[in-house]
C-alpha cells in the first residue's frame, strides 16, 4: 500500500480522501488500512475505546502536524502524553462549566454588539456574509479569553473579512503541507519581512500575536494573586495559568504560552463560525423552522435588557436545543487527518489485534451521518431531537469528540452557540433574509484540515430587513 493515493485525493482533489475511506469501509468492512501506517475504524462502539479518559490509557498523536504548524508548545500538539496532560490540566479549570458561567456576561456583551451591528445594516442595506460576522464574534470572544482586550473585529464595517480569509485559506493549505513537508521547510526559510510583502494578510496575524505576547509578558510580570485573578471575571486564561503555578517553569515560557494562544484562536474561532453558519443557513432556508424557533424564544427573550436568559436556561428550550444540535451534527468539525494512538496498549477489535502505537482515525463525519441512527443524515431536521428519540443518537453525537483529548473549549462553545442563536432568532431581532445563497455554499465538501464547503463558495450571505 502507498501514501500516494491519499496524497492524490487530499492534495490534488482537495480533501476528498475521507470519501475514498468511506467507500473502503463499504467494500471491506469497519476496519481498513488507509495508508502504510494508519487504520480507519468505522464503528461507533469503538469510538469510546479509542477516545477513553487518561486514567484508562495514555494517548498520543503523531508529531507531524506540530512540525508543520510549528506549534509544538500548544496542548493539542504536545510531543507526549504526559506533556499534554500537564498543559491540559493547567487550563481545564478555566474552561469548566462553572468558570464559563462567570464569563458569560462578556459573551452576552459581544453577542449584543453583533445584534446592534446587524440592526445598523438595516439602514445601510449591506449584504452581510455570516461567516465573517461569526468569525469576528468568535475571535473577539477568544481574544478576550486569551488576553483581555486584543481585538475588536465586530466593530469593523464588514467584520474584517480578511481575518476570516486568512484562517480559511490557511486551513486549506495544511493537508498539502502535511503531504509535502518540503514546502513548509522552504517557506520557513523566507525572511519575515519578505513573507509579509508576499502575503500582507499575515501582518494582521503578526500584530495580533504581538498583542497576545505583550499580554502574556505583562501577566507574568504582574503575577497577581490567585484570589484577585479569580475575583475578576475578565481575567485572561494566561493570568490564570501564571497564578496557578501548577506547570513547571519551562512550560510557563512566553514562547510556549504564545503557541497555546495561537491554537486557542485557531481551534475556537473557525469551528464556531462554521457551526453557527451551518445552523443559521438551515434555519433561514426553512421558514417553518424559523417560525417555530422564534415562537419558542418570544417569551424568554421578551425583554433582553431586563433579563437575558443564561445558557443554562436556554439549553432547556427544546426547539432551540434541537436546532443547535442539528447545526453541530452537520458540521462534523474535527481535525480531519489527525489520528490517535495508544503508545502502550494494544487494541482488540473483533478478530484483529491492533499493535500498540498504531495511528487510528475515527471520523466524526461517519458518526454523525450513520443512516441507521440518523435517517436522512444530510438533512437539517431539528424534529429528530424532540420527544422520545433513539438514545443511540446521543451516544453517536460527538461534536466535541470524547476522552482525554476532546474539545477543552466545549463549555465556551455551547455558551456562544446558545446565546447567539437565541438572540438573533428572537422575534425582535434584525430580520435576516438569505441573499443568493444555496445549500452548496455551506454544505461540507472539502475535508481539509477541518471540513469546509467548496472553495468557490461565496458563503452564507444575508440582507437585513
Ligand atoms: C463549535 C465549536 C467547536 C467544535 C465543534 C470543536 C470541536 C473540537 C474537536 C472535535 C476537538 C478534538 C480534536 C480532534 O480529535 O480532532 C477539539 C479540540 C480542541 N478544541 Fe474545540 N471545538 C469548538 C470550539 C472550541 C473553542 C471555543 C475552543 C477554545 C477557545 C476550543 C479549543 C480546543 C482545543 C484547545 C482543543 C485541543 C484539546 C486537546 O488537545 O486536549 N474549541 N475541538
Amino acid at each position: 500500500m502507498t501514501g500516494l493515493y491519499e496524497l492524490w485525493y487530499d492534495v490534488v482533489k482537495q480533501g476528498q480522501y475521507v470519501h475514498v475511506i468511506e467507500q473502503m469501509h463499504i467494500q471491506y468492512g469497519p476496519i481498513v488500512r488507509i495508508n502504510p501506517n494508519e487504520l480507519s475504524v468505522r464503528d461507533a462502539q469503538f469510538f469510546d475505546k479509542l477516545h477513553s479518559d487518561s486514567t484508562k490509557k495514555r494517548t498520543h498523536i503523531p508529531s507531524l502536524f506540530s512540525r508543520i504548524l510549528g506549534l509544538s508548545g500548544s496542548m493539542v500538539f504536545a510531543p507526549s502524553h504526559e506533556i499534554h496532560r500537564g498543559r491540559r490540566k493547567a487550563v481545564e479549570p478555566f474552561f469548566s462549566r462553572h468558570n464559563i458561567e462567570r464569563i458569560e456576561p462578556m459573551i452576552v456583551e459581544q453577542a449584543l454588539l453583533l445584534d446592534k451591528r446587524l440592526n445598523e445594516m438595516k439602514i445601510s442595506k449591506r449584504v452581510v456574509r455570516l461567516e465573517h460576522a461569526f468569525f469576528a464574534f468568535a475571535s473577539d470572544v477568544v481574544g478576550r479569553v486569551c488576553c483581555e482586550i486584543p481585538s475588536n473585529f465586530l466593530q469593523d464595517k464588514d467584520f474584517f473579512p480578511q481575518w476570516y480569509s486568512l484562517f480559511e485559506r490557511g486551513a486549506r493549505q495544511i493537508l498539502p503541507a502535511m503531504h509535502l513537508p518540503l514546502i513548509s521547510v522552504i517557506l520557513k526559510l523566507i525572511p519575515q519581512t519578505v513573507a509579509l510583502k508576499l502575503y500582507p494578510l499575515g501582518a494582521t496575524f503578526t500584530m495580533y500575536m504581538t498583542a497576545v505576547t505583550s499580554h502574556i509578558i505583562h501577566a507574568k510580570n504582574q503575577d497577581l494573586s490567585a484570589a484577585s485573578v479569580l475575583a475578576n471575571p475578565r481575567s485572561s486564561i494566561f493570568r490564570y495559568i501564571v497564578c496557578e503555578k501548577t506547570l513547571p517553569k519551562a512550560e510557563q515560557s512566553v514562547d510556549r504560552l504564545s503557541h497555546e494562544a495561537a491554537t486557542l484562536l485557531g481551534a475556537g474561532a473557525l469551528t464556531l463560525a462554521r457551526s453557527l453558519s451551518m445552523t443559521f443557513y438551515h434555519i433561514l432556508a426553512n421558514p417553518t423552522i424559523r417560525e417555530k424557533l422564534a415562537a419558542e424564544l418570544a417569551q424568554p427573550l421578551a425583554d433582553i435588557h431586563a433579563h437575558m436568559p443564561r445558557r443554562s436556561e436556554l439549553e432547556r428550550l427544546p426547539y432551540l436545543r434541537a436546532c443547535v444540535r442539528e447545526g453541530l451534527r452537520l458540521s462534523y468539525l474535527q481535525l480531519q487527518a489527525v489520528p490517535h494512538c495508544s503508545p502502550d496498549v494494544e487494541f482488540q477489535y473483533h478478530q484483529y489485534t491492533i499493535p500498540k502505537a498504531t495511528p487510528i482515525r475515527m471520523s466524526i463525519y461517519f458518526m454523525h451521518t450513520d443512516l441507521e441512527i440518523f435517517p436522512a443524515p444530510f438533512e437539517f431536521l431539528p424534529e429528530r431531537w424532540l420527544g422520545k428519540y433513539n438514545p443511540q443518537m446521543d451516544r453517536q453525537f460527538v461534536p466535541f469528540s470524547k476522552g482525554s483529548r476532546n474539545c477543552v473549549g466545549f463549555n465556551l462553545a455551547w455558551a456562544e452557540l446558545y446565546i447567539l442563536t437565541a438572540l438573533l432568532f428572537r422575534p425582535e431581532a434584525p430580520t435576516m433574509q438569505l441573499f443568493n445563497t444555496d445549500a452548496s455554499d455551506i454544505r461540507v465538501r472539502d475535508h481539509c484540515f477541518i471540513p469546509l464547503p467548496k472553495s468557490d463558495s461565496r458563503g452564507v450571505r444575508v440582507t437585513i430587513e
